[in-house]
């Protein structure tokens, strides 16, 4: 659906678009090299910048917004069309519910050093958050421990320096991260609490959490439940795998994993990607001593420095041998172009991404239908499923379901797979809908609003590999 055509106003370069909120999720020709070149597209409306407090939410709501992508929010959400409509009774009876953490210090430092045009040694600061870890027995007449939390800081005695000044380890969750996760909490409970009676007033043994093994993913679910249930005093249990057979975040080994990236990214149009960026590559690189092959190879770490600082209320960096050498935001806009026409690449548009979509995510995604159909087969021991990942999880899955075109699943982006079940003139049976960040999937398979849910576990069973061990090699 599209409503609310407003007009977003891009960045300098940029003229307006007329784009709606949810057109800024789909550029039509995200699939084409000449979609990165094309400086007059900006970001597509996306947003690329956040203070470095308080929850954001793309403003109007429902923005492609890299800081805090939109989720289902009581103000927005509306009713599947056929029970809007009225022409169809029905309850919401399960919610899988994924969702990528929230915003963070980055993955990737220059390798030089990072300054901006206004502070010599551009610090991360990250006192303002505590990150707890602390270990007790399992009973209440066990040790009970003291809550303890990392304070990260400098010994002037070592003559290590970080290359970048601070108290943030990285990648960790950032003041705004846990504040926006905060918010996303308390909305989500609005909508499937309070609205449609799914979440309960207090966990119960039909609620369930998951992350990956990363500190990040369990700082965002400490924050994210404390929204869902402000009151509730004691500890949540959070799922998670051995790292090392993991079925999120690329836990489990697998050969054909690096085998089919290496073969995906020696196509024609994975070399034409890094052609018509060849200018923007060795410019960079020459200006954050960015040029090993980490940084040059793909866009990842640009666009995670980049996004790193805007989102969290920094500067851009510039060249630590001339401040006044400096990452424009129109080279950030392409570096981001670049890396949304990398993520489209990965999960939509190469020619092994069946394969691709199987190795990495496929057994995650067998255990999304295997709950599914626990709901439909009337065993599930479930009503509300909630699971913390990475943008390499959420990717693919969004793959999986065959999303028309894929942006780089940002900061909190989040899948929210709705069951509904009818009834009424004997006609009682289970439906699906499936929002990528509060609005139905737009998809090759049509708007995943309304879907049978044994039509939705075909969709998403393609991937789920027979036999991984033999597929892995
Ligand atoms: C660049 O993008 C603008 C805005 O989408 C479009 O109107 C124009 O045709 C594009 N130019 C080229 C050369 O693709
Ligand atoms: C209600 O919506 C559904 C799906 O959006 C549509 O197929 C149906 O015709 C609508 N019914 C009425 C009475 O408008
Ligand atoms: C790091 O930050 C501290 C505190 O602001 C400052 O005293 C120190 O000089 C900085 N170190 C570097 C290498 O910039
Ligand atoms: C520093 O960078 C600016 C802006 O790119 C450039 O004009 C200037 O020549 C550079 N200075 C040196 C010493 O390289
Ligand atoms: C995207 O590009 C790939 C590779 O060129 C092509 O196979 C595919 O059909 C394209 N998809 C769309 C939707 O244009």
């Amino acid at each position: 659906m599209r409503s609310l055509a407003v007009g977003l106003v891009l960045g300098a370069a940029g003229p307006v678009l007329g784009l709606s909120p949810l057109d800024t999720f789909y550029p039509p020709n995200l699939n084409d090299t000449s979609y990165i070149s094309n400086a007059s597209i900006g970001t597509y409306g996306g947003i690329y910048k956040a203070p470095t407090n308080g929850p954001t939410g793309g403003n109007p709501y429902g923005t492609y917004d890299y800081c805090s992508m939109p989720h289902p929010r009581s103000q927005e959400y509306k009713m599947p069309g056929p029970i809007a409509n009225g022409s169809v009774k029905a309850d919401l009876v399960y919610l899988e519910y994924l969702q990528r953490h929230q915003r963070r210090s980055p993955y990737n430092l220059l390798p030089g050093g990072e300054v901006s045009l206004f502070l010599t040694n551009q610090a991360y600061e990250c006192d303002n958050v505590r990150p707890y870890l602390y270990a007790g027995a399992n009973s209440n007449s066990g040790i009970q421990p003291m809550p303890m939390y990392a304070q990260t800081y400098q010994d002037p005695t070592n003559p290590f320096l970080p290359v970048v000044n601070g108290t943030c380890q990285y990648p960790q969750i950032t003041i705004g991260g846990v504040q926006d996760g905060y918010q996303h909490g308390k909305d989500l409970y609005k909508v499937y609490g309070k609205k449609l009676g799914l979440i309960p007033k207090k966990p119960n043994d039909r609620v369930w959490f998951r992350s990956s093994e990363s500190a990040l993913t369990q700082g965002s679910a400490g924050a994210v439940l404390r929204g869902v249930w402000p009151d509730y005093e004691g500890a949540l249990p959070l799922h998670q795998m051995v790292s090392s057979v993991d079925t999120v975040n690329e836990g489990y080994s697998c050969s054909a994993i690096s085998s089919t990236l290496s073969a995906l990214q020696s196509t024609a149009e994975w070399k034409e990607h890094l052609s018509v960026t060849s200018d923007l590559r060795s410019k960079l690189g020459s200006m954050l001593g960015a040029t090993s092959s980490s940084w040059q190879n793909t866009f990842d770490h640009f666009c995670d420095n980049f996004q790193a600082r805007l989102c969290n209320g920094y500067e851009l960096p510039c060249s630590v041998s001339n401040s006044s050498a400096c990452v424009t935001m129109e080279m950030a806009e392409e570096a981001f172009r670049a890396g949304d026409w990398e993520w489209n690449y990965y999960w939509r548009a190469n020619p092994y991404v069946t394969k691709y979509i199987q190795v990495v995510e496929g057994l995650f995604i067998g255990e999304i239908v295997a709950h599914l159909q626990a709901v439909l087969d009337g065993s599930s021991t479930l009503d509300y499923s909630h699971t913390f990942v990475h943008d390499g999880d959420i990717g693919p899955i969004l793959g999986a379901l065959g999303i028309n075109v894929l942006r780089w699943p940002a900061m909190a982006s989040n899948v929210a797979f709705e069951v509904w079940k009818t009834h009424g003139k004997g006609s009682a049976g289970y439906y699906a809908r499936v929002l990528y960040s509060g609005q139905p999937v737009q998809s090759i398979h049509g708007t995943l609003d309304w879907i049978h849910l044994s039509d939705l576990i075909a969709i998403l069973k393609v991937y789920v590999p027979a036999d991984i061990k033999s597929l892995c090699g």
